[in-house]
């Protein structure tokens, strides 16, 4: 699929496709329209019959076609079928979505190349079929188009902090719409922190009794001096049901959703459960403030890799993700080199120092993952020491570490806080804008990310980058209205960078789209941050 997209307000899909061919004219969906679904395709119909039923008050009936339908006035999806001689197959992802005055087509290799297709044709049709009720006097016209679009990059992620604030389930249901509706598909969700643990694990019912909650929050910037407390207990859980529930959701839209389960640091909320698991014995309290602990698992107490094996074995029985996130960031080794349990082991096991100790950490939780048939992913902190055999490395401290790790022929997904935390502001005029942790990250800085770091990877190493992803670190974010306000428009701009072509790439084209994009986001109710652009 090559060419370049011309698009015009009249098509303005986020993310921009390969190609967009515009035609004269257009399609009008009326009571008498169906969805004609070929075989393996009835879901995907289902689910858009359910998006267009509510705001136009139509019936759009849902029919089974075992050909293509050529019908006056309809839709269609269908799979297309390909054979291992196939020379050109379609990518799993890609889809065709042909809009005529007689009908709309949409065509794809799987189910999920037609979902996409769907979130396409949802873009043609005005703001208002978002809605959930029955929009009066409205036409619903789809202009003429001719659309083969397919994704650049394999990982297209969106990362959720639920640990420093609990967030509601409501509310990552639909943020997993809102990654739907941007042809995202890597739900990172962030559930344990020191500030909070938040899966319930039947196992260790004491991780959401105390580890769940904290006696009170920070006030303001973790910076400030003297530092005031709300005096509130914060927390909450999500129970195992509420789990299956987000992954079926997620997976009904084709999202995976990978866990991150933090270790060895950002783990002081389970031993102020379970203090047997720390260096120090402690005692230990659920984190009230911002910033890490210097108290970490005791890697050298056997009792630490016996509860992270029972917890992570709850946690593969709940998501099939192939992917499991064990975290790895930021873990101070103050209490390592005073613990006697871990000079042991770094004797018994001859290591060089704290950082290999790390290592042997990481490593062993990457065995008993892959005994699991699942496959570890962690940040960057994770090379240090040396990295597990056949780990994936998540890249935040810039780029370095994710490209030295494809160059020794590691996965890598991009995460770097340069251009993909939407933690940070998005201004420099700080005062203007609601706390937050820092920095400056404008919409059109991360439009300008370019994940494929070609030329410092060595040849032959740019299938290792999977893809990147956006982070929604939540210490500053109090309420679900507060995420949408830092995630939008930004994740809208991110999701142009690992979907969209290179080739085109426009930022005054992607802020003319955005003017009708924020007429969909107006309709879905997200809190985005208005643009103060003038184009
Ligand atoms: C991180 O921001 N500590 C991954
Ligand atoms: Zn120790």
């Amino acid at each position: 699929m090559k060419g370049l997209t011309a698009t015009t307000n009249r098509i303005a899909i986020i993310p921009r496709p390969v190609r967009v061919e515009e035609k004269s004219g257009h399609f009008t969906i009326t009571e008498s329209s169906c969805i004609y679904a070929s075989e393996g395709a009835l879901a995907e119909a289902k689910f858009l019959a359910e998006v267009i039923r509510p705001s136009s008050g139509l019936e759009i009936a849902v029919k089974t076609l075992s050909q293509e339908c050529d019908c006056k006035g309809h839709i269609s999806l269908a799979l297309i079928r390909t054979t291992d001689d196939d020379d050109d197959p379609m990518d799993d992802e890609a889809y065709t979505l042909d809009v005529s005055e007689c009908n709309v087509k949409i065509k794809a290799a799987t189910a999920k190349g037609l979902f996409y297709g769907i979130q396409s044709l949802l873009q043609l049709l005005p703001p208002n079929i978002f809605r959930k009720a029955m929009v009066k006097d409205a036409t619903w016209t789809i202009p003429c188009v001719g659309i083969e679009d397919t994704p650049r990059f394999k990982w297209r992620g969106m990362h959720l902090d639920s640990g420093r604030h609990f967030m509601p389930k409501e509310f990552v249901l639909k943020l997993i719409d809102l990654m739907a509706f941007h042809k995202l598909n890597s739900f990172h969700w962030h559930l344990t922190e020191d500030q909070g643990w938040r899966i319930e694990i039947k196992a260790y019912p004491k991780l959401t009794e105390i580890s769940a909650w904290r006696d009170e929050t920070l006030i303001g910037h973790h910076r400030n001096n003297p530092r005031v407390f709300d005096g509130r207990r914060h927390g909450g859980f999500y129970s195992q049901d509420d789990i299956r529930e987000v992954v079926a959701y997620a997976a009904r839209r084709h999202i995976t959703v990978v866990p991150e389960i933090e270790m060895p640091g950002h783990t002081v909320a389970v031993l102020a459960a379970y203090p047997e698991l720390g260096c120090t014995n402690g005692p230990y309290q659920v984190r009230t403030m911002w910033h890490f602990s210097e108290d970490v698992f005791c890697a050298g107490n056997e009792a630490t890799f016996t509860f992270l094996q029972n917890v992570l074995t709850e946690v593969m029985e709940l998501f099939p993700s192939k992917y499991i996130h064990i975290g790895g960031d930021e873990c101070p080794k103050a209490r390592w080199k005073e613990c006697s349990k871990c000079q042991k082991r770094i004797q018994n096991e001859n290591l060089k120092d704290e950082h290999e100790l790390q290592s042997y950490f990481i490593k062993r939780i990457e065995s008993f993952l892959n005994e699991n048939g699942r496959s570890l992913i962690g940040w960057d902190e994770i090379l240090e020491g040396g990295l597990a055999p056949n780990a994936t490395v998540m890249s935040w401290r810039g780029t370095e570490g994710g490209i030295q790790a494809a160059n020794e022929g590691h996965s890598v997904v991009f995460a770097p806080a340069s251009h993909t935390y939407l933690d940070h502001c998005q201004t420099d005029d700080v005062f203007a804008e609601p706390l937050a942790i820092g920095g400056n990250l404008p919409l059109e800085k991360v439009y300008s990310y370019e994940p494929m770091p070609e030329e410092l990877l060595t040849a032959g190493k740019g299938h290792h980058v999977l893809g990147a992803q956006g982070q929604l670190w939540s210490e500053y974010f109090p309420n679900p209205k507060h995420v949408e306000y830092m995630a939008f428009p930004r994740l809208t701009a991110l999701s142009e960078v690992v979907w969209s072509p290179r080739e085109g790439k426009s930022f005054e084209n992607f802020l003319g789209r955005l003017d009708s994009h924020l007429k969909r986001l107006d309709v879905l109710d997200v809190n985005y941050r208005r643009l103060d652009h003038k184009l």
